[in-house]
């Protein structure tokens, strides 16, 4: 054992054949790689290491200069020696991702979303333009007098005045009628969705998922043993008439009216009202997942679906993760009076209650006006972005991809003009260093839906510029 600032690292057994210094400098480098030496700690002295291991000195510094020549550790008079706060892994070039296997799950979609973010990562907000200091000022006043109630536990469905504040915020911009009692403040969306698949349906239970649809959703349903039944979309949201024909006895539909993911549509006046028929005859529960209907830039603000619901069928969620920033982890679900008992009871049963002081940060936050500001500025700052992305796509890509008109959200899908598979479309633009999803990955069952997600949020006009001709260029390559 190795001991770096009371921590100690285990020294594997030296391998038969290896030198002694190759052995260390394996072995250290390896702890370092692999995070057990963390950046930034000091490591023991050559000497000491040398009497750990009965080896002579001379072996030590050997290995510890091979791992300096390296960049793994930096040494300085008076210092030590400390591992280097930025490793050389750091600076590889953009590894190409293995070509997927065929079933490609969502755990892949984010491995291949992980920053840096780079054009037209699509999942992705202006996290750059959130305001921070304002944030860290906040943050620092709240705890500095935190109350003994924040501090010692807290209320499953969340802390009071946030439910408040949620309420308010969905009463007034999304019409949602709402109490605060019926607030049940989340980690986010797939913490609302998961809550709600564990809780209300039985496994095996039939739900009604959207086709193309968030492959996120159906992973939640299929882990709590519920059957996805995929319904087609069209441009006026879910076919109804389908979902009756297919399952007309399940128990639930999962959609999003607000802005459809992927496409993009809004569902329809008589859609909604179609569903909700449907719903009311059969006692099926409506999940409306409202990811991202904050950032509808134009038009005017669709009410929720839950707005023009009498009889409490429909479960609405939201989630902070995209409106402020995904690190965040804050969401909620407005649940009618009898869901919501077994949902908070298993709630408890899994975490308890969420982080009271964080919380409390957010609620501040929104009653400080300053949550209607940073929204106010997003959604003009995406139409900017979004309108630059039509431009540049007019420009450069107008051969490969046609964009519908979207009015809403964070990406638009990209319909491919060529003969290009989703996934053949998604390969050659991630070859490129383009981030990107193929539509494919969203499709359960439909043949007709080719293109790929590209989102715009997080990038400036330059930034896109460059993207749609390096894009262009990969797509060329493949025509
Ligand atoms: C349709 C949809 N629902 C839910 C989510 C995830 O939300 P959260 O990060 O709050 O769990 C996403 C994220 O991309 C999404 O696109």
């Amino acid at each position: 054992m190795v001991k770096s600032r009371g921590t100690e690292i285990a020294i594997g057994d030296r391998r038969p054949g290896c030198t002694l210094t190759q052995w260390l400098y394996e072995e250290l480098r390896f702890a370092i790689l692999s995070g057990r030496l963390k950046r930034g700690v000091r490591i023991p002295a050559t000497r000491s290491i040398a009497v750990q291991y009965g080896i002579s000195r001379r072996t030590v510094v050997a290995a510890f200069e091979q791992l300096l020549d390296e960049g793994y550790i930096t040494s300085r008079t008076g210092h030590g020696t400390t591992v280097s706060r930025t490793l050389p892994s750091d600076f590889l070039p953009y590894r190409r991702p293995e070509t997927p296997s065929k079933q490609r799950v969502g755990a892949d979609i984010l491995s291949r979303l992980q920053p840096p973010i780079r054009p037209f990562n699509p999942i992705s907000p202006a996290v750059t333009e959130f305001p921070i200091s304002l944030w860290a000022r906040l943050a620092s006043r709240r705890l500095r007098q935190l109350s003994a109630t924040l501090l010692s536990g807290g209320d499953p469905a969340g802390y009071a005045p946030l439910r408040e504040a949620i309420a308010d915020y969905v009463g007034t911009s999304r019409g949602v009628n709402t109490r605060p009692e019926h607030v049940i403040v989340t980690t986010g969306m797939h913490h609302g969705l998961d809550l709600i698949a564990r809780s209300i349906f039985k496994p095996g239970d039939q739900v009604w998922v959207e086709d193309p649809g968030y492959s996120g959703t159906t992973e939640v349903i299929q882990n709590a043993g519920l059957v996805p039944i995929a319904v087609p979309v069209d441009e006026r949201g879910l076919i109804v008439s389908l979902g009756k024909e297919k399952a007309p006895n399940a128990k639930a539909a999962f959609v999003t009216p607000a802005h459809q993911f992927p496409l993009g549509s809004t569902m329809s006046l008589d859609r909604r009202l179609e569903l909700l028929q449907w719903a009311r005859a059969t006692r099926a529960i409506l999940i409306e997942d409202d990811y991202d209907s904050e950032f509808r830039f134009q038009g005017r603000p669709i009410p929720a679906l839950q707005s023009l619901d009498r009889n409490g069928l429909v479960l609405l969620l939201g989630s902070f993760n995209k409106v402020l920033f995904p690190g965040l982890r804050f969401g909620y679900i407005i649940a009618p009076d009898s869901l919501l008992e077994p949902i908070l009871r298993l709630r408890f049963q899994m975490d308890r209650y969420p982080p009271g002081p964080q919380q409390a940060i957010l609620c501040d936050f929104i009653n400080g006006g300053h949550f209607e500001r940073h929204l106010r500025k997003m959604r003009e700052l995406y139409a900017e972005r979004w309108r630059s992305l039509r431009v540049n796509a007019d420009r450069y890509l107008a051969r490969h991809l046609s964009l519908p008109t979207i009015e809403a959200g964070l990406n638009t899908p990209a319909y491919l003009r060529t003969r290009l598979t989703s996934h053949q479309a998604e390969l050659a633009a991630t070859k490129l260093g383009i981030q990107t999803l193929g539509l494919d990955r969203f499709v359960r069952q439909r043949q007709d839906i080719r293109g790929l997600l590209l989102g715009f949020a997080a990038f400036n006009d330059q930034q896109i510029a460059d993207g749609a001709k390096l894009l262009a260029r990969a797509l060329d390559g493949r025509r």
